[in-house]
């Protein structure tokens, strides 16, 4: 790609920067902030550090949209992040009316441009970048389920004391604490997770991945997880920028998937150059659905909330 920009150059964001340009996903990548200086400073620091991680893209940072101009993909990051004792929810009103905000901007710099959201309540701003863009599904894509299936993976492979690697699994829904561990689609190399351990022990990992990033708010105190953060969202782009067709669990907006409409929602996607290029409907239990259902019911009653 010839230009990424990283909106919001905080923890997530500028970690998100570093990451892109060392896996030289685009020729430029551009941070923007509303902070001035910030991401210019930050662009430049990671700029130099090209010569010794051997990479070619170039860092820069603005507090305008005029260098994010014809951008093909945009990750928004911009926003407040949690506090301990709140949930992801409690962020809604300050930052939908950032994304808002961004969205505006983001249409008028780069009306073609694929958008990957990480601002919080994700599946809730998502949705607001649709509206506010009024780019087609496949334009505007949440990263939530590659975050909250890392965290689901690394607690199995601690339990089973075998590489993450050989770990598959999804976690679907919103990204909250409704969210949809699928234990019959777990595996280790094929080997249903069921057989492996017992449910007491695969209970207390799904509910740990539930509450996992708020484990980390409580250590952090005046912030919220970034590096899990940033490596899934540039898992997504480096399936979009390399075409590969990968299929990650991903917020999208459903047209009648899994039997819900108008909402976004952990599902699984196929990603590639041209964004979102498939919903792919998997079997569910009847447990499994009903707990999509619900995620989806605890979504929609926090966009509710959101005036646009
Ligand atoms: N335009 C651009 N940047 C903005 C705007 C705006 N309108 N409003 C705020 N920002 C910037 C802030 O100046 C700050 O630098 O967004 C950045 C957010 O950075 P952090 O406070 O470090 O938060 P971070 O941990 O990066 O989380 C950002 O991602 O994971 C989610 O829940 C998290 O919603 C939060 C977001």
């Amino acid at each position: 790609m010839n230009k990424i920009t990283v909106v919001g150059a905080g923890n997530v964001g500028a970690t998100l920067a570093q990451r892109l340009a060392e896996k030289e996903l685009a020729r430029e990548v551009v941070l923007v902030d509303i902070i001035e200086g910030v991401p210019q400073g930050k662009g430049l620091d990671q700029w130099e550090t090209g010569p010794i991680e051997g990479f070619d893209t170039r860092v820069t940072g603005a507090n305008d949209y005029g260098p994010a101009k014809d951008s093909e993909l945009f990750v928004v990051t911009a926003g407040i992040a949690r506090k301990p004792g709140m949930s992801r929810d409690d962020l809604v009103k300050t930052n939908a009316d950032i994304v808002k905000a961004v969205s505006q901007e983001i249409k008028k710099a780069s009306p073609r441009a694929i958008v990957v959201v990480v601002s919080n309540p994700l599946d809730v701003m998502c949705w607001v970048t649709k509206q506010v863009t009024g780019f087609p599904r496949e334009r505007v894509i949440g990263m939530a389920g590659v975050l909250d299936t890392a965290r689901y993976r690394t607690f199995l492979s601690d339990a089973l004391e075998v590489s993450v690697e050989d770990i598959q699994a999804m976690v679907l829904g919103g990204h909250g604490d409704t969210m949809v561990p699928l234990v019959s689609y777990t595996t280790v190399s094929g080997i249903p997770v069921t057989q492996l351990l017992d449910g007491k022990k695969l209970d207390s990992i799904v509910q740990r991945t539930r509450t996992g990033g708020g484990e980390i708010v409580n250590y952090l105190k005046t912030g919220s997880a970034y590096y899990a953060p940033s490596a899934a969202a540039v898992q997504m782009v480096e399936a979009i920028v390399r075409n590969k067709h990968r299929v990650l669990p991903c917020s999208a907006w459903l047209q009648g998937e899994y039997g819900l409409k108008d909402v976004f929602l952990g599902v699984p996607c196929k990603l590639g150059a041209k964004g979102l290029e498939e919903i792919i409907e998997v079997q569910l239990t009847d447990a499994e659905r009903a707990a999509l259902k619900k995620s989806a019911e605890s979504v929609r009653e926090t966009m509710g909330v959101v005036k646009l």
